[in-house]
């Protein structure tokens, strides 16, 4: 797809995508398309029930007088609701809707309404940004009817009266929605085919950006003591690896890293803990989280984010074979901790556990944020509208929220407490990796990271088990199964906060 900014021009061919506020009320580029074709957009208005909400579209094919092949009145909602996140939804929809009509070539011409939060260029460049995120796909395993299943836009122009301002703010969003199809890539790959070695290949390509990556295998993560997350791999076939990634871009270059920390399970089978048949569908995703660190670090690199960021990523496949964990060994972490672990297949934890230790002791960074599809309960309790947050720090916690907020990518937080630490305590290890109880698994689950939080470190831990990939209803921005969830979330905070 070819995307352009241009200031407004007649549209000779192919789809015009005008803007309506709530009202409805034509914004001038609206108004103009409907003089263009002799006012059949104003006659369309009073038979239909457009009332120009978020999304809604009206549509008049083939207009008499005008060159387009239609025109596509978008609705954008109420002026002072209008942010960047509801532009890319409103956008992403009109352009899903064209490529599913046929269309090869669409000019999208929204106007900044009076009263709104954005101006023409910022506005524009987020038009692009829903064009983009809704023009991904993932085709590389089919042989046939790719027709059905391809992104039809062939163009995409963005007229703007403000196109240099547009161009201006382009490249950042495109480098998050570059990082967000990388995580989306890794998340929608076949098990068979990304291993641990897979994905930390992969990682290592984004040296030519500029990130110093380095990994790490079973016999140096031994040397190491890092028992909790060897145990976990150590019933498959394939080594674990361990990603860590670095991205030095501060002006001050002494200046305290932000580290990101990704769950890297490949495929959880849930080892000889096994899930049932269906329980396990979809687990090739467990690696959601890695996805997400990687995902931040190049969209960090490609838009030289001036900060110094670390991404370390824990990458296992949990199998149940001869030689795997059983329930009931204990296990030493890197920390010196020791783990009873009574159910394999709550292994994303044990895994957190040596990939924090090593992170704040190889970098005592300034936050350390973990990324997580950790538990099913964390689906009980916020479903797929928010991922659940929990973190040590009030202002990390706050930042996270708006940060999320703004971006599209919300989470909630959760509490942690010493009633819910008791729930792990174990009969002959220093803590167990389940309760006994049926409540509060996602708490338990962040009570037990924190125990690898040293004293003093500010720590969030992000669980996007409902937020990695989409098995219900697709949301406009996402057109696949991977999500990318994280990517846009982590390189908004950075953006906001962390540049010197
Ligand atoms: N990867 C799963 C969590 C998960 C479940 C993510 C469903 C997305 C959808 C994790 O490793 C797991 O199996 N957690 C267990 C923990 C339990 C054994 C304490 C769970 O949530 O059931
Ligand atoms: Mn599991
Ligand atoms: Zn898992």
């Amino acid at each position: 797809m070819q995307l352009s900014f241009a200031a407004p021009q007649p549209v000779n061919a192919g789809a015009w995508v005008v803007g309506a506020v709530e009202g409805p009320a034509l914004l001038p580029a609206a108004q103009k398309a409907d003089t263009a074709c002799g006012g059949a957009i104003s006659r369309a208005l009073k038979v239909s029930r457009f009332k120009g909400k978020p999304g809604q579209m009206l549509e008049v094919l083939a207009p008499e007088g005008a060159k387009a092949s239609r025109i596509v009145v978008l609705g954008l909602g109420k002026p002072g609701e209008l942010d960047g996140n509801a532009v890319e939804n409103a956008a992403a929809g009109a352009v899903g809707a064209m490529s599913k009509a046929g269309e090869t070539s669409v000019t999208l011409e929204i106007d900044a309404p009076k009263g709104g939060k954005l101006k023409a260029g910022p506005l524009a460049a987020h038009v692009a940004m829903g064009a983009r995120l809704k023009s991904y796909t993932f085709n590389h395993y089919r042989t046939k009817d790719l027709d059905d299943h391809e992104f039809k836009l062939k163009s995409v122009v963005v007229a703007t009266s403000d196109a240099a301002g547009a161009r201006k703010a382009w490249p950042a969003l495109e480098a998050v929605a570059d990082g967000m199809f990388l995580a989306r890539d890794l998340v929608n790959e076949p098990p068979n085919i990304l291993s641990p070695v897979e994905f930390a290949n992969r990682a290592k390509q984004l040296s030519k950006l500029g990130v110093k990556v380095e990994v790490l295998g079973e016999a140096e993560m031994k040397k190491l003591g890092m028992g909790a997350l060897l145990g976990v791999g150590q019933g498959s076939e394939r080594d674990s690896q361990l990603v860590v990634m670095r991205w030095n871009g501060a002006r001050k270059k002494s200046d305290a890293p932000v580290a990101f920390v990704g769950k890297g399970v490949c495929f959880d089978s849930g080892g000889l803990s096994l899930k049932t048949g269906a329980g396990m569908i979809g687990m090739k995703g467990d690696m959601g989280g890695g996805a997400a660190v990687i995902g931040a670090m190049q969209a960090l690199a490609r838009r030289k984010a001036r900060v110094n960021a670390v991404g370390v990523i824990g990458l296992v496949e949990n199998m149940p074979s001869g030689t795997a964990q059983r329930p009931d060994d204990v296990v030493k972490s890197m920390s010196g901790q020791t783990i009873e672990v009574l159910n394999t297949d709550a292994e994303g934890r044990l895994v957190l556990a040596d990939a924090l230790t090593y992170t704040q002791r190889n970098f005592k960074p300034k936050f350390v944020i973990d990324l997580a599809t950790l538990t099913g309960a964390i689906m009980v309790a916020l479903g797929s509208e928010h991922a659940g947050l929990f973190s040590n720090d009030d202002k990390l916690s706050k930042r996270l929220h708006e940060a999320g907020r703004a971006v599209g990518e919300p989470v909630w937080r959760l509490p942690l407490g010493p009633g819910y630490d008791k729930m792990i305590r174990s009969k002959i290890a220093d803590m167990k990796n389940i309760t006994g109880s049926t409540y509060a698994g996602s708490i338990a689950a962040a009570q037990f990271l924190q125990r690898f939080v040293d004293k003093g470190q500010a720590w969030a831990h992000l669980d996007i088990a409902g937020m990695a990939w989409q098995d219900g209803e697709q949301k406009a921005l996402v057109p696949s199964w991977g999500v990318g969830f994280g990517v846009r979330l982590l390189d908004r905070l950075v953006a906001e906060h962390y540049e010197d």
